[in-house]
């Protein structure tokens, strides 16, 4: 059985450029953001409020956010510690979002921390937020591979997911880092988590396309009873401290693939085209998402 809504979390802003060499101006992002908002998106993920020497990217998010708060949307940040979380809080975000790993190399490389120390850094980033009622996003990523380790156990990932549960978090995102997974290993991830006592509910499952599976995953997860879904505007994307991750889901290939099966996400599909194709022409290469190239006419 699939949904009959899907809610599509938007990380073009944040995941999509993160990862981009040439700095893009704080312009740019912000118009950006705003013709996802007008494209119909309702949850775009605006920036990172992280150390800005680790990703120098989003070191304007105290110029971007004031820019792009008054739009009618939901715009998560990312915050790693409490100093992330007060920038944030400062500037008035109601929603954020702390990232834990499921393996040790990745926490050391994203955080400079191991998987446990990572978790004590956000235990009371969570229990400030929660006691601000701002809603608070758990991501857990290398889910299913890893560049350093190779296959992550499952039951790895269930103990992190249970950990940012207890601590608070509303909602958890299972990130496919580096895109390695297949649907078959989503099917029995996501059974373990509920066997655990972690339903599909909870979750929002963040695919990168690395290996050109992010929509067949995706549908498996659907198929579960997943109703999030991460995905980024033309597939940008990418992290710097994972080697070999390529972009997310991207966000057109997944519209085009609810609306054939009839589930309504209120995207203007064309407007979200035509945004990641001005993206693409700033940014000085065409999109990877093959539906953006199928629908655009340039
Ligand atoms: P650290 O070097 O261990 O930092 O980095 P520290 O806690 O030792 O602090 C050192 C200095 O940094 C201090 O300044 C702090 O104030 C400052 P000093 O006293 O030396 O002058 N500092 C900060 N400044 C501004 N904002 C902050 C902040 N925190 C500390 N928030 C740290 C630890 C967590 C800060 C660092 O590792 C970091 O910023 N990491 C972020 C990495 C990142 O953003 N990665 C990409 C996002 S994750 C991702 O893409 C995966 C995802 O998409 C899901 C998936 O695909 O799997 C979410
Ligand atoms: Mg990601």
């Amino acid at each position: 059985d699939l949904p009959t809504r899907v809610r599509i979390h938007e990380v073009g802003a944040r995941d999509g450029l993160q990862n981009e060499k040439a700095t893009v101006p704080t312009v740019i992002k912000a118009e950006f953001i705003r013709r996802l908002a007008g494209a119909g998106l309702t949850t775009i993920e605006a920036t990172s409020f992280v150390h800005p020497k680790w990703v120098p990217q989003l070191a304007d998010a105290e110029q971007l956010f004031p820019v792009v708060a008054d739009l009618p949307v939901a715009l998560p940040v990312l915050v790693p510690n409490e100093r992330g979380l007060d920038r944030a809080l400062a500037l008035g975000a109601r929603r954020v979002a702390v990232f834990a790993s499921a393996t040790e190399s990745f926490a050391k490389a994203n955080l400079n921390r191991t998987v446990d120390e990572a978790l004590a850094m956000f235990e009371p980033v969570v229990t400030r937020a929660k006691a601000d009622a701002v809603h608070v996003r758990g991501y857990l990523s290398m889910c299913f591979g890893d560049p350093w380790e190779g296959g992550v156990p499952i039951p790895q990932v269930v103990r992190v997911c249970r950990a940012l549960l207890d601590m608070g978090c509303d909602e958890l995102s299972l990130g496919d880092t580096i895109g390695v997974a297949t649907p078959g290993h989503v099917v029995a991830l996501l059974a373990a988590l509920d066997e655990a006592g972690i339903p599909p509910a909870t979750l929002a499952v963040h695919f990168h396309d690395t290996y050109g599976q992010a929509l067949a995953n995706t549908l498996a997860a659907l198929q579960q009873g997943v109703t999030t879904i991460d995905a980024s505007a033309g597939g940008l994307g990418g992290c710097p401290y994972a080697k070999s991750a390529t972009g997310n889901l991207a966000t057109e290939d997944l519209v085009w693939m609810l609306r054939g099966l009839g589930i309504d996400t209120g995207i203007d599909l064309g407007r979200l085209v035509a945004t990641s194709t001005w993206m693409a022409a700033h940014l000085g290469r065409p999109s990877p998402s093959r539906t953006v190239r199928a629908l655009s006419h340039e």
